[in-house]
């Protein structure tokens, strides 16, 4: 193949290395960094969608994909050769994980070091791509994938907290995208056999294939919306927990981009939505109208906001490192990092502490965080609970919500993990508890 900037897919995959530079160098998250890129924008939405799928299957396997590279590489490469490095990350990820046809790969992979100015690494590429072309699949499969995957920091914190083994089943669920999964309005039943989806245990619906989510049945009439099941239950929770009484009225903090939102007011519930950013607000306000569902949309601070009137129910989905969504976001464990966990845990402190301020006698607080550090969760509430005497816990019946008796925790909340339910697709791993002020 000619050497010319518009070889094909030559764009599109000099796009691919500066999205993975940008997220590894500024430490934002893969969806923000693609959000905000022009170039990337600017492509077709079937190479928006490669550049995706190569950048995101880059990081699943970034630890085992370096470890392959470290092997055929007679010495590190040169600090200033940064980009090169990437092309050969991305090279490998398109050879053996995408199974591109290797002259491609490594054709373009050689223009790509013109075009990032590094003329002189060539042959270093060609060489080493076409030898990993040749025997590298193999090689790549013995490798130890779920310990090379995961960074150090949160395999320890695992092991400590879940043991051994289920550490690995962790590290292992996260080497696979999973299913595309969601909510319904009402009647998965009958959706699920229009949509030819699997009717989970939760109550959630599994789609076979992925595709254009905007293109598949029932999305312009607003009957379903994305969500993973494990996303699905804190707003189950707090409804079950609610149940008996009369048109609830719900304050949901940290509501955007309003998935808990949709389900609380699909309920019939008076819900006023709380978020602090106002652009994710917007993408709120436009589900809800996708959905024909209506709430009260506030711009605050949860940690400081009070409401103006008495509610019944409130749920804290406190943002948080978001370590146990990793099957769907590869690159968190690249962008987060332990002061992270303890910056957030602070924050989630303050959130609760306020909202306990404003919960009458007879009020339930569900708080919900999708990370698997229990810094971010068993420990918020203990300490929460230290303070505040009077606050209990409300029982979880897990198998209530189609969840084995496993997902409850000792101290009775709810702990699902991204390896349960595997023949399912899995779960994102979410700590849910369930608390009142008894009236
Ligand atoms: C885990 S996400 C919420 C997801 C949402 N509950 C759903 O189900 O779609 C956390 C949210 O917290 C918001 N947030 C972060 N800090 C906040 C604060 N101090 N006050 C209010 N919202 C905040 C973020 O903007 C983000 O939308």
């Amino acid at each position: 193949m000619p050497e010319t900037k518009n070889a094909p897919g030559l764009v599109a995959r000099n796009n691919a290395i500066t999205i993975l530079n940008q997220v590894l160098s500024s430490r934002h998250g893969l969806e923000e960094v693609m959000a905000a890129s022009k170039p990337y924008n600017e492509m077709e939405q079937r190479d928006r969608a490669f550049v995706r799928l190569l950048v995101a299957s880059t990081f699943r396997r970034l630890g085992q994909i370096d470890a392959l590279l470290r092997s055929y590489l007679k010495r590190p490469l040169p600090q200033k050769a940064r980009a090169v490095r990437d092309i050969l990350r991305i090279g490998v990820a398109q050879i053996i994980l995408l199974e591109t046809p290797a002259h491609a790969v490594v054709d373009t992979s050689v223009t790509l070091c013109e075009q990032t100015r590094n003329p002189g690494q060539k042959g270093l590429v060609n060489a080493v791509l076409r030898r990993i072309a040749k025997e590298g699949a193999e090689k790549f499969a013995e490798l130890d994938a779920a310990l090379l995957n995961t960074p150090k920091w949160l395999w320890e914190s695992w092991q400590s907290a879940y043991g051994d083994q289920t550490c690995r089943q962790i590290a292992e669920a996260h080497l696979h995208e999973p299913p595309l999964v969601l909510t319904v309005k009402s009647d998965a039943m009958t959706l699920a056999k229009t949509m030819e989806a699997e009717l989970l245990p939760t109550g959630s619906l599994k789609l076979q294939s992925g595709g254009m989510v905007g293109s598949l049945p029932g999305y312009d009439e607003g009957t379903w919306w994305v969500q993973d099941s494990a996303a699905a239950l804190p707003a189950k929770i707090l409804l079950a927990a609610l149940e008996g009484k009369e048109n609830h009225r719900i304050l949901d903090l940290c509501a955007a981009p309003g998935g808990k939102t949709a389900q609380l007011a699909a309920s019939g519930a008076t819900v006023t939505a709380v978020d602090r950013s106002k652009k994710r607000l917007a993408v709120l306000r436009e589900n809800l109208k996708r959905l024909n569902l209506t709430a009260t949309v506030v711009t605050a601070d949860a940690a400081t906001y009070s409401p103006p009137n008495t509610i019944d129910g409130v749920l804290i989905d406190a943002p948080c490192t978001a370590t146990g969504t990793m099957r769907r976001h590869p690159d968190i464990g690249r962008t987060k990092r332990p002061d992270d966990v303890l910056r957030l845990a602070e924050l989630q402190k303050k959130m609760l502490e306020q909202t306990m301020e404003n919960l009458m006698p007879g009020g339930v607080l569900v708080y919900s965080v999708c990370s698997l550090q229990p810094e971010e969760g068993p420990d918020v509430v203990q300490a929460i609970m230290a303070k505040h005497g009077d606050i209990k816990r409300l029982p979880i019946d897990p198998t209530e919500f189609g969840l084995p008796k496993s997902t409850l925790s000792d101290k009775g909340d709810l702990r699902t993990l991204p390896c349960h339910m595997a023949d399912y697709g899995g779960m994102d791993g979410f700590f849910i508890a369930c608390l009142h002020r008894p009236g």
